[in-house]
């Protein structure tokens, strides 16, 4: 069957992107028949950007709670916590020992820090942790710990999945066949959603709407997406417009085809914002009640996660960590 794995970084509370470019992608994927999903909360990757235990650990329920509100079947999806399953961090030291350095050189998130600090004039490295460095080693182990066909995820991780099948393309010239080659799944119309600024949404730069914004504040939001100065009948450019981006990500064909001539039409700004509002709602408003639901029982979202991490470690990752293990040559541990 066809394996499909995405993670999340509990680093705050989920925006519209990783709704558009991976929770919804994802859900929809896992109910195919013959197909079998991962989906978990990346904790160790959030280490790498927060150093606030308590924001770890209370964005892993918000996020769990948000799979959950957005159509996640436990019954049906392996749903964990990836540090509940340790197997994770071993794997990454026999991967950190085929990735080449050069290639972790030009992975994005750390030439941004890079170029950043030249641009202020410090030293290249100055204040870049090595788990910054290895972030793409420990994502790849994520990956390939289950073996996963596909991934879905926005644009900006693209990168790090063609590492990840690098480094196992190395391992199994070196030690034989050990590992699937995973592959990215991209949504054309949403591989990188807009925020507020037209820039990339993300936490990284404040510009995000949050998943489960109340529909008050949702409205707000939409409403102070930047647009240019063109008045009521003037016509809109569609392209490089983040309002209209984030209206195609909800809307179906037919939506963004008279979006598309409304904008042509010169409809006014305040009026396009109503529309893209009203039509985001509509899909978000009963997932907003059913998160409000869950996340009122965090107790049971934690054995939920716990009960998941156990039987993956016991069916999965323990016994292909020991022929990991045996393949490299370290001792046998059972
Ligand atoms: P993270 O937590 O930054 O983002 C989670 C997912 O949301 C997508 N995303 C977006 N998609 C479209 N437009 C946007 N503006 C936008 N912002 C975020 C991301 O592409 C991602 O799919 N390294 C990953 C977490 C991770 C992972 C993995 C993913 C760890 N291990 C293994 C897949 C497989 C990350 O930081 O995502």
């Amino acid at each position: 069957s066809l394996r499909v794995l995405t993670g999340i970084k509990p680093t705050g509370v989920p925006h519209l992107g990783n709704y558009v470019g991976a929770i919804r992608p994802a859900v929809a994927a896992s109910r195919a028949q013959g197909v079998e999903s991962f989906f978990f909360l990346a904790d160790y990757h959030a280490l790498i950007s927060t150093q606030d235990p308590l924001r770890v650990q209370r964005s892993t329920l918000e996020i769990a709670a948000s799979w959950l509100a957005c159509g996640l079947d436990p019954e049906r999806v392996a749903f964990y916590r990836q540090s509940d399953v340790p197997e994770t961090t071993e794997l990454t030291w026999l991967l950190t020992c085929v990735a080449g350095k050069g290639l972790l050189n030009r992975a994005h998130a750390y030439k941004a820090a890079v170029d950043r600090n030249r641009a202020e004039g410090d030293d290249d490295d100055a204040g870049v942790t090595a788990g910054l460095y290895m972030y793409p080693v420990l994502m790849a182990a994520d990956i390939l710990l289950f073996n996963a066909h596909r991934v879905p995820v926005g644009r900006d991780q693209v990168q790090h999945i063609e590492m990840a099948r690098d480094f196992a393309q190395r391992f199994n010239h070196l030690y034989g066949e050990h590992f699937t080659l995973p592959e990215a799944a991209i949504e054309e119309q949403v591989a990188t959603l807009p925020g507020l600024d037209g820039r990339k949404m993300s936490k990284s730069y404040d510009n995000v709407i949050p998943l489960f914004a109340p529909r008050e504040e949702l409205r707000r939001l939409v409403f102070s997406i930047l647009t240019d100065s063109r008045l009521p009948g003037e016509a809109k450019d569609t392209e490089g417009s983040a309002l209209f981006q984030l209206y195609q990500a909800f809307a179906d064909v037919d939506e963004t085809a008279a979006m598309r001539s409304a904008y042509a039409e010169g409809i006014a700004w305040g009026e396009a914002k109503e529309r893209v509002f009203e039509r985001i709602d509509a899909e978000l408003a009963p997932l907003r009640e059913r998160y409000r639901e869950l996340a009122a029982d965090p107790a049971a979202i934690e054995r939920m996660l716990r009960h998941g991490g156990e039987r993956l470690r016991d069916e999965e990752a323990r016994p292909f960590l020991a022929q990991l293990r045996s393949a490299v040559g370290l001792r046998d541990l059972a």
